[in-house]
C-alpha cells in the first residue's frame, strides 16, 4: 500500500501589495476565498492531513483553515523557515510532504497527483513542480544534471549563466517524510536575501546522497497572486477553466467570456446560457433549463426545464421549481416558485410563496418590508395574481383565488375567492369631447396671456 500523503499550505505571507485590510489569502476567486481553493485542490489528493503555516495574529486566515490545523510562524524568515514551523504537526507522518503556497490557487490537483506520483517513481528525496516562464526574473531556475535536479537558484543568488535558465520554481515541491525534518533543519540563511529558502532542500538532499526532481507544468498553473491585478488575472483564467467544465458537461453558453460563474456553480446537462449573466455562490441548475442574456443569479435552486429572463435578478434563498418561467425584470429573494408558477414580466417577489401553477401578472409587487421587519406572502396553488397589485405582506392568498389588476392587497384572500382592493371605475357617457374642448380654450388663453406680456417681442 502506498504511504500517505501530508500537505503543508504556506500562507505566513504579509501580501502588502494587495493594500488591503483583508488578508491576501482571503480575497476571492469564482466567490470563493484564494484559500479556499488551495484547500480544496489539496483535499483531493486525500491526504492524511493538511496543516496551514499562518502568521501570527492572522486568526482569520487560520479560521479559513479549520478544520485543519494550523502553526504560526514566529517570522517571516523565509519558505524554508516557514516549512520548518510544520514539522512539529508531521510528527509521525513518513509519507510524502506536499508544501505548497496559500498565494497560488491556480495549481491543480492532477499537477499535484503528477509530483508526488514521479517522487515515488523515482525514489526521490525532494521534487519540485517547474515551468518554462516567459520571463523567469522573479522566479527560482531549477539547475538538472542528466534527468536529475541538482539545485535551486533564486534569481538574485544566479550567476549569469543561471540566469538565462527558463526552467522555473513554481514553488510546489514534495519532500520524503523520513526526510523532511533532517533537511529543513540544515537550511541555512547564507543568501543575499538572508532568507531560510526552501529552496535549498534540493541541494542538501543531494549532499546527504539522495535523489531530487522537477516535473514539467504549465506556467498558467502557478501564477502567484500579490496585486489586484494578479488577482483579476487568476479570475479570468479560473473562470475559463470554470466554463470549460461546463461545456464539457453539457452547458451550451452563447457566449462564454461573458458568463461569469462561481467555483460552486453546479449545472445539469442541456442548459442554455445566453450572453452576459452572473451568477454568484450557491446556485444549481437543473437540465433543460434556459438562462436568457443579462440575468445575476445567487443562491439558488433552478430545477428542470425552467425559463430565466432575459434581465432577470434571483437573490439567495430562493426555490425555483420544475417548469417555472421568470421573465424580464423580475426579481426574486428569498422565494419559492412551486412546479410551474409563472412571473412573466416586471414583478418583485421577496419573502414569498408562489403555489404551482400560479400565474403572476406584470408590475405585481410582494410588499414584505414595512421599515422595520421583513414578512412573507404565502400565495396558493393555481392563482391568478393580477397586474399592478401590491400584496402587503404578511398575506395569505388561499388556492384559486383571483386577484384583480391594480389591487393593493392587505387582508388574506380564502380559496377561490375574488379580490378587488381598487376604488370602483366610474364611466361618463359623452364627456371626453366636453373635456377636450374645455382643456383645448385653457390652452388658447395661456398663450395669448404670454404674448400680450411687456417686454415680449
Ligand atoms: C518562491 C521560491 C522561488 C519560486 C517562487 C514561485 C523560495 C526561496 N523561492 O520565491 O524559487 O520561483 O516562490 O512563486 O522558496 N512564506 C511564508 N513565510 C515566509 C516567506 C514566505 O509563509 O517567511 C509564504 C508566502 O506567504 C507565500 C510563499 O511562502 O505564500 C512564497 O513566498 P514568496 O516570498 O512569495 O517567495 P518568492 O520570493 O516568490
Ligand atoms: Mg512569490
Amino acid at each position: 500500500m502506498k504511504s500517505p500523503i501530508a500537505v503543508v499550505i504556506l500562507a505566513a505571507g504579509a501580501g502588502t501589495r494587495m493594500k488591503s485590510a483583508l488578508p491576501k489569502v482571503l480575497h476571492r476567486l469564482a466567490n470563493r476565498p484564494m484559500l479556499a481553493h488551495v484547500l480544496a485542490n489539496a483535499a483531493a489528493l486525500k491526504p492524511s492531513r493538511i496543516v496551514g503555516v499562518v502568521a501570527p495574529g492572522a486568526t482569520e486566515v487560520a479560521r479559513a483553515f479549520a478544520p485543519h490545523p494550523t502553526v504560526v510562524q514566529l517570522k517571516p524568515l523565509g519558505t524554508g523557515h516557514a516549512a520548518k514551523a510544520a514539522l512539529g504537526a508531521l510528527k509521525g507522518h513518513d509519507g510524502p510532504v506536499l508544501i505548497v503556497f496559500g498565494d497560488a490557487p491556480l495549481v491543480t490537483t492532477g499537477s499535484l497527483r503528477k509530483l508526488v506520483a514521479a517522487c515515488r517513481k523515482a525514489g526521490a528525496a525532494v521534487g519540485v513542480l517547474g515551468f518554462i516562464a516567459r520571463d523567469p526574473t522573479p522566479y527560482g531556475r531549477l539547475i538538472e544534471q542528466d534527468g536529475e535536479l541538482v539545485k535551486i537558484v533564486e534569481s538574485k543568488d544566479a550567476d549569469a549563466k543561471e540566469r538565462a535558465v527558463a526552467f522555473s520554481n513554481s514553488g510546489v515541491m514534495c519532500i520524503e517524510g523520513k526526510l523532511i525534518a533532517t533537511l529543513l533543519d540544515a537550511i541555512r540563511n547564507d543568501n543575499v536575501k538572508r532568507e531560510f529558502y526552501l529552496t535549498d532542500a534540493v541541494r542538501l538532499a543531494r549532499e546527504a546522497g539522495h535523489k531530487a526532481i522537477a516535473v514539467a507544468g504549465e506556467e498558467a498553473e502557478f501564477l502567484g497572486i500579490n496585486s489586484r491585478s494578479e488577482l483579476a488575472a487568476a479570475e479570468q483564467a479560473l473562470q475559463q477553466r470554470l466554463r470549460a467544465a461546463a461545456m464539457a458537461g453539457g452547458v451550451t453558453m452563447t457566449d462564454p467570456g461573458t458568463v461569469w460563474l462561481s467555483a460552486d456553480t453546479k449545472f445539469g446537462t442541456d442548459v442554455t446560457i445566453g450572453p452576459n449573466v452572473r451568477f454568484g455562490p450557491g446556485v444549481t441548475v437543473g437540465s433543460d433549463t434556459v438562462i436568457n442574456a443579462f440575468c445575476d443569479i445567487e443562491g439558488v435552486r433552478i430545477g428542470r426545464g425552467v425559463l430565466v429572463g432575459p434581465f432577470a435578478r434571483i437573490r439567495p434563498g430562493s426555490e425555483v421549481a420544475d417548469g417555472v418561467h421568470i421573465g424580464n425584470f423580475v426579481e426574486l429573494k428569498a422565494t419559492r416558485m412551486a412546479k410551474g408558477a409563472k412571473a412573466n414580466h416586471l414583478a418583485y417577489l421577496g419573502d414569498s410563496d408562489i403555489g404551482a401553477g400560479s400565474n403572476i401578472g406584470a408590475g405585481t409587487i410582494a410588499v414584505n418590508y414595512d421599515g422595520y421587519g421583513k414578512h412573507r406572502t404565502v400565495i396558493g396553488a393555481d392563482v391568478f395574481i393580477g397586474s399592478n397589485s401590491s400584496l402587503v405582506a404578511p398575506l395569505k392568498v388561499g388556492r384559486g383565488a383571483n386577484v384583480t389588476a391594480g389591487s393593493v392587497v392587505t387582508e388574506d384572500v380564502p380559496a377561490n375567492a375574488l379580490a378587488f382592493g381598487r376604488a370602483r371605475q366610474v364611466t361618463k357617457k359623452g364627456r371626453a369631447a366636453a373635456l377636450r374642448a374645455k382643456l383645448k380654450n385653457r390652452a388658447a388663453a395661456l398663450k395669448k396671456a404670454a404674448a400680450e406680456r411687456p417686454g415680449k417681442k
